[in-house]
């Protein structure tokens, strides 16, 4: 396979899971570094790929630490990893945040499942509960909207690692600022 073919099936993956609940990229790993250099990680759903400008939009909610962690500090790594190849994707790049009242994050809102605008019906992520609950801490609708937020990341470089039973491969591109690829290449696994 050429470089310009990994990369493409790399991002063909990335933009087929955004449509497809039960693919391996669809669940992927975001990682910001907090207020006190410490990496943070965790799990968000890819909902929307632009291939031509290597974006990634992932939603979440305005009041998680991760909101915070990313609005002091943008620089993101977003890892995800597909069984069958076995590939894993590493991404650096940065993130934009789109907050309740922007156009963004109300375009984003009004096309979501009434099922995922309640997961915005809570209270601040990470809040403690204690003897209330989950469900008597809901709050209305239009509410839920206020705290929706769009993230979206643009990726500067791809780390394309692929494990085998020999001979593993790996491989690492960079885009420019609009998306088209500036460099690739193969590298030492
Ligand atoms: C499979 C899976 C998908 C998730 N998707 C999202 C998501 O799209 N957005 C989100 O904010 N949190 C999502 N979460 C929850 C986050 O992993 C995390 O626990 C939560 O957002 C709080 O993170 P934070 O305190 O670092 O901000 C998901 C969790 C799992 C297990």
């Amino acid at each position: 396979m050429t470089l310009a073919k990994v990369d493409a099936s790399a991002w063909a993956e990335l933009e087929a899971a955004a449509a497809d609940s039960q693919s391996a990229f669809r669940y992927l790993n975001l990682c910001s570094v907090d207020a006190d250099g410490r990496p943070q990680a965790r799990m968000v759903v890819l909902r929307r790929v632009e291939v031509a400008r290597r974006l990634l939009e992932i939603h979440t909610d305005v009041r998680s630490a991760k909101w915070q962690e990313i609005s002091a500090d943008p620089l993101v790594t977003i890892l995800g990893f597909g069984p069958q190849p076995k590939v894993q994707l590493r991404l650096q790049g940065s993130a934009e945040l789109h907050g309740p009242a922007s156009e963004c994050a109300a375009e984003a809102w009004s096309l979501l499942p009434r099922s995922t605008r309640s997961t915005y019906m809570g209270g601040p992520p990470g809040d403690d509960i204690g003897e209330r609950s989950a469900s008597e801490g809901r709050i209305a609708d239009a509410d839920g909207q206020a705290f929706f937020g769009v993230l979206i990341f643009r990726a500067e470089t791809l780390d394309w690692f692929q494990l085998r039973h020999a001979d593993n491969r790996r491989a690492v591109f960079a885009y420019d600022h609009l998306g088209p690829l500036t460099s690739s290449r193969w590298v030492n696994p």
